[in-house]
């Protein structure tokens, strides 16, 4: 375990960190007062890991009136700002580039099981054990004032010993009816370090669920979590892995009746894990949890989906995008293996949002996730030689520009054009058509119905553009997948 010094927390961090962190302990030492690390730095320090974020307590002397936010405003450097969140709670000094969160140390006690807590001052001990696991309980004195009568590590539980044996236990059996968010942070940590649940942190979650606490958490506070969980890929975690603990423990259907694990979301959920940690695709800007919701549901019944976006508040835009991946991913990956021709995969992928991409692609069997690569690498980047404005100059209007620029696309990818001029030839070609073809429907339109005639003629112009091209790739019937999951693309 690595020895737990100040030197260690400094070379852990970045120098924008490490910058803040000494102006807050040279302000400690002016005014001794005891500042420690707590919490996950302290147990990521011990296990050697990078610390992601630095959380500092600060014990007030009796009497004294320097908490964390008075502390905070009097270190802080011309160039940082300090934001308070409430009186007794956290307090974050941050410059443009760095930040470390403060808090006065405090208890807790919760009105009700799943409620957020009521704070009151408190003192070291008591704020390190209203905490969720031992190994989250450590604190690490940094200021004179915080070491003086202490000998190193602030250990009130079993938090080091079960730092050694990898073990998450909790300090009261009421831990996950106070809060049962708690639940996921669990199997966030035990994935993402490798730990296990201790049979009493086992029981007291058996006996929460049981008392149905869950229940009582809000939707936005369960989201959170499960976005972290997936965000923690970035540091190693397999979302698979979280995911299966929580079936396990049956915290699932406690979230929500219905929903489970189903075996098949297990390899696409694996490989996004390593996907977020390593991108294949350069330049992919894709939410975590928004790729890892769709993959997790994907192979729920419609009901359950539904059900598990609203309990964890997931509207409008979003919702429907998770909801309705399983269609799109079934109807891409079918014509991603049936398509010829590098256009023919580009017409496919390039509408594509970006979460679209990134759940599809660790959806694919490994033939579809080369040809995904080598589209990304080779393809997706490209331009061809002539652009819309190009094709407006050239006479084209309305949806024709849209149709022939994709057709351009297609030929030039597929090698079958090369130049401006035979770019330009095609335009024209694909503009003439779309034009002879919106005037025979709306001839035909105008003869079927004298009363409302410019209206359906109208309609009918309009039903007339589809690109014929297109439909070489995608079923006449289907719309582009990308309409489904990508309204902003439309
Ligand atoms: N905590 C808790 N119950 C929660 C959330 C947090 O007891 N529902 C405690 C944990 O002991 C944690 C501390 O508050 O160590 C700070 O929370 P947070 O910053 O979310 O956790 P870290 O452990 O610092 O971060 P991470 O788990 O992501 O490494």
């Amino acid at each position: 375990m690595t020895r737990p010094t100040l030197e260690a927390v400094r070379r852990s961090v970045d120098a924008g960190v490490a910058t803040l962190l000494d102006a807050v302990l040279a302000e400690a030492e002016r005014s001794d007062v005891a500042v420690h690390l707590v919490g996950g730095p302290v147990r990521d320090l011990l296990l050697g890991r990078p610390l992601r974020d630095i959380d500092l307590i600060v014990e007030p002397r009796d009497g004294s009136v320097v908490g964390a936010d008075a502390l905070a405003r009097a270190a802080a450097p011309p160039d940082a700002r300090v934001v308070s969140h409430d009186r007794f709670g956290t307090v974050r000094l941050a410059t443009a580039d760095a930040s470390i969160d403060l808090a006065t140390v405090r208890s807790e006690s919760y009105a009700r099981p799943g409620a957020l807590p009521s704070v009151a001052p408190g003192s070291l001990d008591d704020d390190l054990r209203r905490r969720d696991f031992t190994v989250n309980a450590l604190a690490l004195p940094l200021s004179a004032a915080a070491r003086r009568g202490r000998a190193g590590l602030i250990d009130p539980g079993t938090g080091r010993a079960d730092l050694a044996d990898a073990v998450l236990r909790v300090f009261h059996a009421r831990c996950f009816h106070d809060d049962p968010t708690r639940a996921l942070r669990a199997a966030r940590l035990a994935a993402r370090l490798s730990f296990r649940l201790a049979r009493s942190a086992r029981s007291a979650l058996r006996d929460a669920i049981g008392e149905g606490a869950f229940a009582a958490v809000s939707g936005d506070r369960l989201r959170r979590e499960v976005e972290r969980l997936f965000e923690d890929a970035r540091l190693g975690l397999d979302p698979a892995v979280a995911l299966r603990l929580l079936a396990d423990w049956h915290v699932l259907r406690a979230l929500e009746p219905g929903l489970a694990l189903p075996p098949a979301a297990l390899p696409p959920l694996r490989r996004l894990g390593r996907a977020i940690a390593e991108p294949p695709i350069a330049g992919l800007r894709a939410r975590p949890w928004v790729v890892g919701l769709a993959l997790w549901l994907a192979d729920l019944d419609a009901t359950s989906r539904r059900r598990t976006l609203r309990r964890l508040a997931i509207r409008g835009e979003i919702a429907t995008r998770i909801a309705e991946f399983p269609k799109l991913r079934d109807r891409a990956l079918r014509q991603l293996a049936a398509t010829r021709g590098r256009g023919a995969v580009d017409a496919l992928l390039a509408p594509l949002g970006d979460e679209a991409l990134l759940a599809l692609y660790v959806s694919a069997p490994p033939a579809g996730r080369r040809r995904m690569l080598r589209w990304a690498a080779e393809d997706r980047g490209k331009r061809p030689p002539v652009t819309g404005a190009d094709l407006v100059a050239a006479g084209l209007s309305g949806p024709a520009v849209g149709v022939a620029l994709s057709r351009i696309r297609i030929a030039w990818l597929d090698g079958a054009l090369h130049t401006r001029e035979e770019a330009l030839a095609l335009a024209r070609e694909v503009g003439a058509r779309v034009a002879r073809r919106t005037k025979q429907r709306a001839a035909r339109a105008g003869s079927a119905g004298a009363h409302d005639g410019p209206k359906r003629a109208r309609k009918a112009a309009r039903s007339s553009l589809p690109a014929p091209e297109a439909s070489s790739i995608l079923p006449p019937s289907s719309p582009p997948p990308n309409r489904a999951l990508h309204p902003e693309r439309q």
